[in-house]
This record gives C-alpha cells, sequence and structure tokens, in this order.
C-alpha cells in the first residue's frame, strides 16, 4: 500500500535555486514528508554531501525511508523540528548548515491514510495529530472539552472561520447530549451551520478543520521557536527557505526575516541610530513567491503555497 501514496513537491525548482546547494554541502530538510525535496537535495550534494532530515510523523518517514533507501547520507530523525539546535549539536553540526528547508503542513498522505483523521472527505476518529508516538492532544479532546468560548477563539484564529462563534456554540449543545467523535460528525454539524451561499468555492468545513490541525500540532508556537534556531544553525552565506501554506503562517516567516534583517535596531525615537547593530540575513524574495498557472494546474494542492527565502550574512 505504502508504494501507492505519492505527495508532489512543491516549487520543486525554485526550492532548489533558492537553497543554492553545492556538491559536499550539509543541509537540513526540516520537513521531509515522504522525501520528495529531500531526493533533490540529495542529488545536488552529492555522494559527499550530508542531509539531516526531521519528520515527526511516523508513517510518513517510514515512506521516506523506503523512498531513499539508495542514499547512505542522509540521517533520519524521527522529532519535531523544533529540537532542531539539540539535534545539531550532538552531531556537531551547529552553525555548518549551507541549507535549510520548512515545508510546512500537510502531507498529501495525512489525508489519504486510514484513521488519521485530517480529511472531512472521510468518517474517522477525529485525531489529526502529526505523530501519534510524540503527541498526545487529540482533535476530539478539543471538540470535546475545551469550551465554546476557546473553541470560537481558534476557529477565528487559526481558520478565520466567519461563523466561529455560532459552530462552537452547536458544537457545544449537541456534545452536551453525545461526544463528537469522528470527521463526518463534526463536517455535518458545520455544513448545517454555514449558509449554502457562503461556501466560497471550498468545502465549508475546510477552516475548522485547519484551525483544529494547528491548534493540536501548536503549528504557529513550534514555527516561532524554530525560525531563530535555523538562523543560528546556518554557516555563512546559508540559505533558508520556507513554504507555507496560509497566511497565519507566511505572516510569522515575513516578521521575523525583516526583524532579522534589520540595520538598526534602535527605539523609535531615537533620530541618529546608536545600535550599531549588523542584521544577520539578506532577504532573497520581497514578496513571497507562488507557484505558475502550470503548477496549479497538474498540483491543485500548491496554489496556497508561499515560498520566502534568506542568506545568512
Ligand atoms: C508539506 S509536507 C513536506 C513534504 C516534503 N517536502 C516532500 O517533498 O515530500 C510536511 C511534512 O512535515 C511534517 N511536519 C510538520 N510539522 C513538523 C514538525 N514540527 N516537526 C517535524 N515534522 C513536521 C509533516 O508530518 C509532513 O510530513
Amino acid at each position: 500500500m505504502q508504494n501507492k501514496i505519492a505527495h508532489l513537491p512543491v516549487l520543486r525548482q525554485l526550492v532548489q535555486k533558492y537553497l543554492n546547494l553545492k556538491k559536499n554541502d550539509i543541509a537540513v530538510d526540516c520537513t521531509l514528508g515522504l522525501g520528495g525535496h529531500s531526493k533533490d537535495i540529495l542529488r545536488k550534494i552529492g555522494s559527499g554531501g550530508l542531509l539531516i532530515a526531521f519528520e515527526q510523523d511516523e508513517q510518513n518517514l517510514k515512506i521516506a525511508k523506503e523512498n531513499l533507501r539508495e542514499y547512505k547520507n542522509i540521517v533520519f530523525v524521527h522529532s519535531n523540528f523544533i529540537n532542531l539546535t539539540e539535534t545539531l549539536i550532538k552531531h556537531r553540526l551547529n552553525g555548518k548548515i549551507n541549507g535549510i528547508l520548512l515545508d510546512l503542513g500537510l502531507c498529501s498522505s495525512h489525508l489519504e491514510l486510514e484513521n488519521r483523521g485530517f480529511s472531512f472527505k472521510k468518517d474517522e476518529p477525529l485525531d489529526m495529530r502529526f505523530s501519534k508516538e510524540l503527541n498526545r492532544l487529540t482533535a476530539e479532546e478539543i471538540i470535546n472539552k475545551y469550551s465554546a468560548k476557546k473553541l470560537a477563539e481558534i476557529f477565528r484564529n487559526y481558520g478565520e472561520e466567519k461563523y466561529a462563534f455560532k459552530i462552537a456554540t452547536e458544537i457545544e449543545k449537541i456534545r452536551r447530549k453525545t461526544p463528537i467523535k469522528t470527521t463526518g460528525e463534526l463536517a455535518k454539524i458545520i455544513e448545517r451551520i454555514i449558509p449554502h451561499r457562503h461556501y466560497e468555492h471550498i468545502h465549508p468545513a475546510t477552516r475548522v478543520f485547519q484551525a483544529l490541525r494547528i491548534e493540536v500540532n501548536n503549528e504557529l508556537e513550534v514555527l516561532k521557536n524554530v525560525l531563530p534556531q535555523t538562523i543560528e544553525a546556518l554557516a555563512p552565506h546559508g540559505r533558508l527557505v520556507v513554504i507555507s501554506y496560509h497566511s497565519l503562517e507566511d505572516r510569522i516567516v515575513k516578521h521575523f526575516f525583516k526583524f532579522q534583517a534589520r540595520t538598526c535596531i534602535c527605539l523609535p525615537h531615537i533620530l541618529i541610530c546608536q545600535c550599531k547593530h549588523e542584521p544577520s540575513i539578506k532577504i532573497l524574495t520581497k514578496k513571497p513567491v507562488r507557484p505558475s498557472e502550470n503548477e496549479i494546474k497538474t498540483n491543485p494542492r500548491s496554489r496556497s503555497a508561499l515560498l520566502r527565502a534568506a542568506e545568512k550574512i
């Protein structure tokens, strides 16, 4: 079954262009997935290079290991990428990395494999954990235990869902009688609340499911935490490439890049710079780079991708 699961790497050529890796380089793929981008990296760095690849999802890691079995110069790390510094220190590689990739979020496999609970198109237990071994909190626990106020906040903040409060109140009403256990049950509740005219070309449950996934996996906090670690990890002129799939993630990356690239950090009322602050990166993408129409046609999942890249000074 595993070989049938495929994930088309997004913005493939541009990722390699911005990573700008050479033979014998050392690279980190923070989000191995099924190994698509990693394979391109391994080809670039050749057998004299080294790739450290993080993946927290046991099922994806297993498939990626199989997909990359011909390569000997890859170290697979079954861990959240939040442990980047710790892992690199262990391998004596912190500060020596030539290129780091973060291709955030979901893999096609999360929607295709059984019982992961990410898809509103299936009826299965509400899980949504990237790792069943490393994470404890499930979407079912959130839906049945969080207060309606907290649920509404999550749907609004992480899903930008206009009907957040109404959906949360309905969930609270229903779960008083019987717990909500499956993706199908939750999707039906949302379908009943959101009027048809507001479907906006996407399934009405899309936003709430995105919000729940972000909360289950603590995705925004983990991203905020890893970004400074990536700068420390890079060698001078090393490159960082981040692909995000929604504006919340992209905003975090944009602000982080801007902050790190600042030449002055004096308070606004100080007219002549006194800080002599040195920027730590040079931004390579003024605006986020998006996939072409052609790529979106062949790989619809790429439509929301936003790539930003920077180089360590
Ligand atoms: C968009 S997919 C990456 C696809 C990959 N670039 C490829 O070409 O196959 C994102 C992957 O990163 C993993 N992931 C997401 N957040 C993670 C984290 N904080 N730590 C480790 N892995 C993570 C997910 O489980 C998923 O497999």
